[in-house]
């Protein structure tokens, strides 16, 4: 038997409510706060992810589905959507239109890592990026947003965790001081952290082995070297969050796993999903629009996910979807009548009302199980002594009242159903 490849899997039409119900949660708060939804291919050239997102970093070095099509290009399964929200926003002028461009998503998302409870291969995230002000009042709104989405799908157990990484000057002064705190420990890191070292000094900080954990935790903080510029921003997002009522952290260890973050970062964490904790990222990019070809222009936003959300909406029961109904379902109580009940589903159907009926000449129990099962709201019985009459007889399966109902007379039926 073939099956799903590792670390994907199949949303099967049981699970679909919740899906349903958590996009139209999603798509309501970004609709409150005027985000527009923007949707990308799903692959993309390779070179957009490794310039946007950075070469040293694990995604790109580590966990990207890259091939070459027919024509020898190399492409590359989008593993985010920051670099291809960018990528068109600078390819079709948006900015242009707008000075301020606000867009949302929600799309599969594909990483080569090791798969375990909330961590897949195709995975799903929504998300937000603002693009055009440098206003920290917007990176304050991009945590608000996040927080308010999974607030609205009832989670309890959130921490919100924010840093700043400071403008690219502070940056690079501060790689300085981390190098020199590092170099004499430099021999005892792992061995992608001692390449990193000499690559990406920064990215060290994403090593998950215990060891370098160990030696990197005792470093100098990014936080305590900011520019005047980045601290007065960082205030503003504090206070600004303060106001909304959304409790935080300060994390001066987020430096987060994607290179192209300047000033605010900020991650959002449950306590209710195990291991993978981290619900949602995001941040600050001031340099990615012109890294990948476009002018100068500051933007902000962040990426939620959404298998990761679900579980831990269903480990703590945060919200129920209502049951699957169907408005009727057609009982043939004789056999010779099958194309006149798949006539009269087709004309119900007309009228925006979803009907089913029996392909499986099944016994009248047998159909009536099947209405039990679809959670009909209404069961019509078309046959017997009655048909002959031009009769059908209506069961309103919640409170057992039958009604009998002329078939020429079909509007009142359906208004009958339609109440
Ligand atoms: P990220 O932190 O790489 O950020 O991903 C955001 C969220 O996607 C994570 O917090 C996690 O919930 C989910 N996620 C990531 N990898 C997996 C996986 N393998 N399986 C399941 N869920 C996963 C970004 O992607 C940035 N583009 C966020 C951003 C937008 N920054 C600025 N704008």
């Amino acid at each position: 038997m073939i099956k799903s490849v590792t670390g994907t899997k199949d949303i099967l039409p049981s699970d679909i409510p919740r899906w349903i119900y958590l996009e139209k949660t999603v798509e309501n708060v970004f609709n409150n706060f005027n985000y527009k939804e923007i949707r990308t291919p799903v692959f993309e050239e390779t070179s957009l992810f490794a310039r946007g997102i950075g070469e040293e970093t694990d995604i790109v070095g580590k966990e990207m589905y890259t091939f070459k099509d027919r024509s020898d290009t190399s492409l590359t399964l989008k593993p985010e959507m920051t670099a291809a929200v960018v990528r068109s926003y600078v390819e079709h002028s948006l900015g242009a239109q707008q000075s301020l461009v606000k867009l949302f998503y929600i799309s599969p998302m594909f990483r080569q890592e090791r798969p375990q409870a909330g961590r897949f291969r195709q995975f799903h995230q929504f998300g937000a990026e603002a693009i055009g002000s440098p206003s920290p009042l917007l990176d304050a709104e991009m945590v608000q947003m996040a927080y308010e989405i999974l607030k609205s799908l009832g989670l309890k157990n959130l921490t919100i965790k924010i840093n700043s990484l400071g403008t690219p000057k502070t940056r690079e002064n501060y790689k300085k001081i981390l190098k020199n705190y590092l170099a004499d420990k430099k021999d005892k890191l792992s061995e992608d952290s001692r390449r990193r070292f000499e690559t990406n000094i920064l990215r060290i900080f994403d090593s998950k082995i215990e060891s370098d954990q160990i030696i990197i935790k005792d470093a100098p903080k990014l936080i305590d070297h900011l520019d005047e510029e980045s601290k007065a921003d960082f205030e503003v997002v504090k206070n600004q969050l303060s106001k909304f009522g959304i409790p935080f952290t300060i994390d001066p260890s987020l430096v987060r796993g994607l290179d192209y973050y300047t000033k605010l970062t900020f991650e959002i964490d449950s306590g209710s999903v195990g291991a993978q904790t981290a619900l949602c990222g995001g941040g600050r990019y001031d340099l990615l629009i012109e890294t990948l070809g476009g002018k100068p222009t500051p933007a902000t936003g962040f990426a939620a996910g959404i298998e990761r959300i679900l579980l831990a909406c269903e480990n703590e029961k945060s919200f129920t979807v209502p049951e699957q109904t169907i408005n009727v379902y057609l009982i043939r109580i004789d056999n010779d009548l099958e194309s006149v009940v798949s006539e009269l589903a087709g004309k119900l159907r007309k009228e925006n009302l979803s009907v089913d009926f029996d392909y499986l000449q099944r016994s009248v129990k047998a159909q009536m199980r099947e209405a039990n099962k679809l959670n009909a709201k209404y069961v019509l019985f078309i046959g017997g002594d009655e048909y002959k009459e031009g009769l059908l007889k209506l069961k309103n399966m919640s409170d057992g009242a039958e009604k009998i109902l002329s078939l020429e007379k079909i509007h009142e039926l359906i208004s009958t159903i339609k109440k």
